[in-house]
């Protein structure tokens, strides 16, 4: 995959980064207000029944806080959290090691849910509405079920796309929480905030164009500023304002609109080798050097949201706004 400016995806590095800026309650927590509001509500009621959380299942595109907002059900549920990810569960026994480890209303968080294997999903069933799990003990015909009983727990899992889960899987969260792309306000104040854990100076207007251009995600808003934060550094007098934001980020190849360079050839190849559209998903991903799932998660949606892009029967649509912002003559 493009190592993209704007990529959502975190590196190490970066996830040691966003560790050290991590609100630690809703009330640190900027954005996602109706994911907050809901989830308070269903924390103090569990509180009050001294109950566990129902599982909870966060699903958005990459890059807004999923994690995070797990870590902080957690704090504010005063309960432990255990992290783990589909792709690092290969076997049913990772996934029992993991269970094995709770204790009574500890939260579990599995990202990127949808890629657990299919014998640890199912294990999950049982785990997450009866509260144990069989294990097969034994091979041939000595092989036996074993019976497992857990402590009750809160199972929150991350996904980009609901629609990636199972049905069954899907059923058994009794909390299903929409994480939106953030506007320009709540990122311009995450903005300010991480700048201000960095101790460098920001105005405001430095801080709007950053939180403009980050596509939604608090990720790339904290990337670009890194950036910029450089450029203050060594080209000005390390106060970030509006000019240098503007600089900074176009060296980097971020537009006006937030597009990088992988966005802007997304589209350029569906006016100039397509008409357009409509182009299929696998055509234009091939096209660009992508994976179809990168482009259909990643991509697709924040050009969709910001009417670059339609989805049709038929496939990908350039649309007329696309021709305007890439300066093509625009004919229906
Ligand atoms: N840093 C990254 N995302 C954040 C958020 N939603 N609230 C506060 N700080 C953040």
């Amino acid at each position: 995959m493009t190592d993209r400016m704007i990529s959502p995806n975190a590196n190490q590095e970066e996830e040691f980064f966003e560790k050290s800026l991590r609100p630690q309650s809703f009330a640190q927590y900027i954005g996602q207000e109706k994911v907050k509001q809901e989830l308070s509500i269903y924390i103090q009621a569990a509180q009050k029944r001294e109950e566990a959380l129902d599982h909870v299942l966060l699903y958005g595109p990459p890059g807004l806080g999923k994690t995070t907002m797990a870590m902080v059900i957690a704090n504010e549920m005063q309960v432990n959290i255990r992290t783990t990810s589909g792709p690092a569960i290969e076997k049913p026994g990772d996934l029992i090691a993991t269970l094995n480890e709770l204790e009574p209303g500890d939260v579990l968080f599995v990202d990127e849910i949808h890629r657990l294997p299919r014998v640890a999903e199912e294990m999950l069933y049982s785990a997450m509405e009866d509260f144990f799990v069989d294990i097969m003990v034994g091979q041939g015909t000595t092989a036996h079920p074993v019976h497992f009983p857990l402590p009750p727990f809160t199972l929150i899992g991350a996904t980009t796309r609901a629609g990636m889960l199972s049905a069954p899987l899907r059923d058994r969260f009794g909390i299903i929480s929409h994480m939106q792309y953030y506007d320009e306000n709540d990122l311009k104040e995450i903005v300010q905030r991480t700048a201000s854990i960095f101790e460098t100076e920001i105005v405001t207007e430095g801080a709007v164009e950053i939180a403009r251009r980050s596509r939604g995600t608090p990720r790339i808003a904290n990337r670009l500023l890194k950036r910029v934060r450089d450029f203050a550094q060594v080209q000005a007098d390390g106060i970030i304002n509006r000019e240098i934001a503007d600089k900074a980020l176009s060296l980097l190849q971020v537009d006006h609109e937030g597009l990088d360079l992988v966005d802007q050839k997304l589209i350029k190849t569906m006016i100039e080798l397509y008409n357009g559209g409509p182009v299929g998903l696998s055509t234009l991903s091939i096209n660009i050097g992508e994976e179809r799932e990168t482009v259909e998660d990643m991509y697709e949606p924040y050009l969709i949201q910001k009417g670059f892009l339609k989805r049709t029967p038929r496939g990908r649509v350039a649309t007329a706004l696309s021709y305007e912002h890439f300066g093509y003559p625009y004919q229906e």
